[in-house]
């Protein structure tokens, strides 16, 4: 980790994200992709949980044996593209509730406001992970780690599978709290605010909607 940000540089993770990267990667490929990077992603993000032990018999003896311990972990999906990266970290957390916050940019003052939002009970008690495929120019990320800190959320995590540095930076600023893990740190923001070399929007490419 460096400066908050861990990049999970695993073989397997870059070489998927190539192929997501690639214009003429078909939908369900894409889909398919993002769900198996968000495992590993999840793997990374899910180290630091608090376990406890529990008494089990194995088929031979008895023991005291490791068990995740603490209220089930908040998984908190920004709309829509978030919900792309929803079942693969699912697949390893299968028992984490589930949030959702929608914000859209209010085209006068550029900032994001908030249409909808629900959230599990108890955040204060929940290792929270937002997830948002694309930290670009940090605006939503922000106002949508805000929100769950309003809620009470105290230890919480940022997943995405691109960074920009310009997201990256307003993060760190608002919120040096949250760790930040990511596939990868592109370039640069674009004038219309896409992550460069990127992979365009990723709602559109997950969902087919280009
Ligand atoms: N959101 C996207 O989907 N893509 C970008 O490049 C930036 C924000």
């Amino acid at each position: 980790m460096d400066n908050g940000v861990t990049v999970v540089d695993h073989p397997l993770v870059q070489h998927k994200l190539t192929i997501m990267r690639d214009k003429n990667t078909p939908t369900a490929q894409f889909r398919q992709l993002l769900r198996e990077i968000s495992q590993f992603l999840a793997y990374e993000a899910t180290r630091d949980l608090a376990l406890g032990t529990c008494d089990i018999e194995t088929p031979l003896v008895s023991m005291q044996a490791p068990i995740l311990d603490g209220k089930k972990p908040a998984l908190i999906s920004i709309l829509r593209a978030g919900n792309g990266l929803l079942d693969g970290v699912l697949d390893l957390v299968p028992a984490a509730r589930v949030g959702f916050v929608g914000l859209y940019r209010d085209e006068e003052t550029l900032q994001p406001v908030q249409y909808y939002c629900k959230l599990p009970q108890n955040m204060d008690q929940r290792f929270t992970i937002v997830v948002d495929p694309m930290l670009a120019t940090g605006n939503s990320s922000v106002a949508a780690i805000d929100l769950v800190k309003d809620q009470g959320a105290k230890e919480i995590l940022f997943l995405c599978l691109l960074a920009a540095p310009e997201g990256i930076e307003r993060m760190r600023t608002a919120h040096p709290d949250v760790p930040i893990v990511t596939a990868a740190i592109d370039e640069k923001l674009n004038e219309l605010g896409y992550i460069m070399p990127g992979l365009g929007d990723a709602g559109d490419r997950m969902f087919g909607t280009a």
